[in-house]
């Protein structure tokens, strides 16, 4: 099917339960923040994916830092995986980065989370050889 996709305007509580419902959450994160933030940001947005019936079925959060454009939070409501849609947000996502003069994308995907990578890499995205460091300003 084709979706409609556009930026995720006022829906932040239905992006966070199926960000919840995908195991992308955690404690330590706010997600409704994380969409506020981006949404804020001129460089950075987050994709809604709609069905016919208006259902938000699917995200993906897309971000341009000067260098690189990054992926975060792709998600596929799970009664409606293996139909492409996945692959649909993730080339909308590639679409937006583009327009916003990102020559790469990259993202990061958890160590335990192995199918998504298979995902990736099914998608054309290949693994790189480095190591992600981080520490928390605020
Ligand atoms: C990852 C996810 C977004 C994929 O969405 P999806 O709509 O099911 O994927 P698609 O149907 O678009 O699949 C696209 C292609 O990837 C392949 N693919 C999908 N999942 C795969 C997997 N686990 N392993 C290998 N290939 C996979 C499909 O077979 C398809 O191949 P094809 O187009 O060549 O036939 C979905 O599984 C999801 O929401 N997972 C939970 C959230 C998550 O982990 N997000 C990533 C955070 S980094």
């Amino acid at each position: 099917m084709s979706l409609s996709i556009a930026d995720l305007t006022p829906e932040a509580p239905a992006a966070v339960a199926l960000w919840q419902a995908a195991g992308l959450t955690r404690p330590w994160n706010d997600p409704a923040a994380d969409i506020n933030a981006a949404l804020a940001c001129a460089s950075s947005t987050v994709l809604a994916g709609h069905d016919e019936g208006g259902r938000l079925i699917a995200t993906v959060m897309a971000g341009y830092d000067g260098h690189r454009g990054w992926l975060y939070y792709l998600a596929v409501a799970g009664d409606r995986q293996g139909e492409g849609l996945g692959r649909q947000m993730v080339a909308a996502a590639e679409g937006w980065l583009a327009g916003q003069g990102a020559p790469v994308v990259r993202l990061m995907v958890r160590t335990d989370n192995a199918p998504v990578a298979a995902f990736y890499e099914r998608l054309g995205y290949e693994p790189s050889e480095v190591r992600v460091l981080g520490r928390r300003l605020s």
